[in-house]
């Protein structure tokens, strides 16, 4: 059965320049695509059928719809519009990604359902129609086309590649905290911080820091993300939070750092989920 991968995504910089009239904010970002990490990685297969179905497996699985609000479907339904024709298929979604938690899986489903469709039906849909209707989906979706390092601009949706930023020794860890992107957003007006002048994209060659704008306004609305930051600071790592949250991607000095690291995080009481990049 023909199946697509679905990677997670780490920006590793997150400017927030502006609220637009429309409501989205006016971002600059450096992504990117985690296209080695097996087991953070979702897998999406099918093969035409009678009608359309979604079937969700996997350790991520848990409390995810399969209906039309899940981004799969809803890719399926934007490839239709443009095919002009139904596209009935057996979908699979393999769940490796934890939800809402800053690494883009919805994003990288929806993703893989616009080449799968267009494979599998032989739609023959060129790349530019594909990134129309990814933008469609969400801000995060078109990064998910192009794969690797990735600039992000506009509210994330315009999307240029980069030579690739070689990733420091990460840990990344999931303390099952689910933080909704809009309301971090919102939150952004509570906090109150000025915004930033553009940076990576004005300066070619200039290494992207370790950055995330919306760190302050995601542990206003969520405050118990500070006990994982602080427990990853305790371990000498240097902790960016992923996206609007909750994960958190934390740098360290060597590979050594990262695996004492992980031992000392894998014995906390609370089961955080961890993974090495
Ligand atoms: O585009 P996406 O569906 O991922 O956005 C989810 C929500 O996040 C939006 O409805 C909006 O509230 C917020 N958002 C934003 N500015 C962005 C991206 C997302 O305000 N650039």
């Amino acid at each position: 059965m023909p199946a697509v991968p679905c990677p997670a995504k780490l920006n590793r910089f997150l400017a927030v320049l502006g609220r637009r009239a429309d409501g989205f904010h006016e971002l600059e970002l450096v992504t990117t695509v985690l296209e080695d990490v097996p087991d953070l990685m979702d897998r999406l297969e099918g093969e035409p059928a009678a009608e359309l179905s979604l079937t969700i497996t996997g350790p991520m699985s848990a409390g995810l719809a399969a209906g039309e609000t899940n981004l799969v479907i809803k890719a399926w339904r934007l490839l239709e519009e443009a095919a002009g024709r139904s596209l009935p298929a057996a979908l699979r979604l393999e769940k490796r990604i934890p939800h809402g938690a800053g690494l883009g899986g919805g994003s990288s489903d929806a993703a893989a359902a616009l080449k799968l469709g267009n494979t599998l039906f032989r739609l023959g849909l060129e790349d530019s129609v594909l990134l129309g209707l990814a933008m469609r989906l969400g801000s995060d979706v078109p990064l998910f086309l192009l794969g690797g390092t990735v600039l992000g601009l506009g509210r994330g949706e315009r999307v240029f590649p980069l030579r690739p930023v070689p990733l420091e020794p990460i840990l990344l860890v999931h303390a099952h905290l689910h933080v909704s992107t809009p309301s971090v957003y919102r939150a952004l007006q509570d906090v109150g911080y000025p915004f930033p002048e553009p940076l990576v994209s004005q300066q070619p060659g200039m290494a992207p820091p370790w950055r995330n704008d919306l760190t302050g306004a995601a542990l206003w609305v969520c405050p118990p993300l500070a006990e994982v930051r602080d427990a990853l600071r305790d371990t000498g790592g240097e902790p960016l939070l992923c996206g609007s949250g909750g994960c958190w991607a934390a740098r360290y000095a060597s590979d050594q750092a990262r695996d004492v690291a992980a031992e000392r995080i894998s014995s906390h009481p609370g089961g955080w989920r961890l993974w090495r990049l």
